[in-house]
C-alpha cells in the first residue's frame, strides 16, 4: 500500500489528469498533483528531487500542448511540451528507477485507412501537434524500459473541463440547429474510463505502445447528436464537410484505435462510448 504514491502531472487542471487523480484516489493510490507554480516540469533536478522526497513509484504525464490549432503558430511550445518534456520525464524515471506511464494522441495517424489503427500501424502525422506528438513517443519507445508505458487515445470527453461535449450542449441550450462536422471518424473516450483502463495495464505491469479508447466510432455529428439526445435537449444537427469548417491544422479523417492489444493483456475490453456518455451526462451535466 505503501507504494502506491503517483505524481500525476496535469492533475491540477487537465481534463485528462484530473480523471487520473479521482480514479487513483478511488483505488487507494496516494497522488500528488503538483501545477507549474509548484514543479518545474523541465528541470531535471527538481523533478528527482520531488521524486525522491515524496517517495514517487510511478509518474502520469498527462501535461501535453493540446491546442491543435494554435500549435500550428506556436510549434516550439508545442515541441517544448510534447516533445521536450518526454524527454527528461524519461531521462529522470529511468535513472529514479520507476515507472512512467505516457499519453500520445491518434492525431500522429493520417486517417487515410478506413478500419481502426493498430500499434503496428506506421503513424504519419499532418499537423504539427501530430508531429510533436509523434516525435514525444519515439523519444520515448526508442529506448524502451520494462517501467515505460505510452498510450495513445483520443477525442476525450469527462467532468472537470470545458470539453467538445459540453460545447454542444451548452450551444444546444442556446440555438435551434447546430452545424457540426460529419466527415472525420474517431474513437470518442471518456477521460474516467480511459483512467480506469490506465491503471489496469499498470497493475498488469506491462510495458510498451497501448491504444485506449471507448469501443466504437463516431463523427463528431454523431458525438454530438446522442450528446444532445442523452442531456434531453431538442436542437437540430446538421452534418457538414469539414471543408466546410476549415480549421489551421488538418486532422485526420480517420483515426479509430484497435485496442485488442489491451484487451489481450488485461482480458478486459473498453465499454461502447455511447454507454460512457451518458454516464457522463447522467451524472455531471
Ligand atoms: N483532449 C483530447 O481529446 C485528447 C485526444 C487525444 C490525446 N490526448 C492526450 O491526452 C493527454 C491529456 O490531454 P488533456 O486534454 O487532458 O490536456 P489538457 O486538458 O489540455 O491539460 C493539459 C495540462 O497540461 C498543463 N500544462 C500545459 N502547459 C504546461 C507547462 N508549461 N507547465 C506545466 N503544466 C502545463 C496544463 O496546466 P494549466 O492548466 O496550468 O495550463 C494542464 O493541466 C495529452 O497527452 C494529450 O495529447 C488528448
Amino acid at each position: 500500500m505503501s507504494d502506491m504514491k503517483a505524481l500525476i502531472l496535469g492533475g491540477k487542471s487537465g481534463l485528462l489528469g484530473q480523471a487520473l487523480d479521482q480514479v487513483l484516489q478511488k483505488h487507494e493510490w496516494q497522488t500528488m498533483c503538483p501545477d507549474r507554480n509548484e514543479l518545474d516540469v523541465f528541470n531535471s533536478s527538481s523533478l528527482t528531487e520531488y521524486i525522491e522526497k515524496n517517495r514517487v513509484r510511478i509518474v502520469f504525464n498527462a501535461i501535453a500542448y493540446t491546442m491543435v490549432d494554435q500549435a500550428e503558430e506556436e510549434d516550439e511550445s508545442a515541441y517544448d511540451l510534447n516533445r521536450k518534456l518526454p524527454a527528461v520525464l524519461g531521462k529522470v524515471c529511468k535513472s529514479s528507477n520507476i515507472g512512467l506511464v505516457h499519453f500520445s494522441s491518434d492525431f500522429v495517424f493520417d486517417g487515410k485507412k478506413n478500419t481502426p489503427y493498430t500499434t503496428e500501424d506506421s503513424p504519419n502525422p499532418q499537423s504539427v501537434y501530430g508531429k510533436s506528438k509523434y516525435e514525444g513517443e519515439k523519444v520515448l519507445l526508442s529506448k524502451p524500459w520494462d517501467k515505460l508505458l505510452v498510450i495513445r487515445t483520443a477525442w476525450l470527453f469527462g467532468p472537470f473541463k470545458t470539453n467538445f461535449v459540453d460545447k454542444i450542449i451548452s450551444l444546444a441550450r442556446k440555438k435551434d440547429s447546430l452545424n457540426v462536422v460529419h466527415d472525420q471518424v474517431g474513437s470518442p473516450t471518456y477521460t474516467l474510463d480511459l483512467a480506469r483502463y490506465t491503471l489496469n495495464l499498470v497493475n498488469k505491469q506491462t510495458s510498451g505502445l497501448y491504444h485506449l479508447a471507448n469501443k466504437g466510432r463516431a463523427s463528431w455529428c454523431e458525438l454530438a447528436s446522442e450528446a444532445i439526445k442523452c442531456a434531453g435537449l431538442y436542437c437540430r444537427i446538421n452534418p457538414i464537410q469539414s471543408s466546410e469548417y476549415p480549421q489551421k491544422a488538418n486532422r485526420p479523417p480517420y483515426s479509430v484505435l484497435d485496442c485488442s492489444k489491451y484487451n489481450m493483456v488485461t482480458g478486459k475490453s473498453p465499454r461502447p462510448w455511447i454507454q460512457s456518455l451518458r454516464d457522463y451526462i447522467y451524472h455531471y451535466q
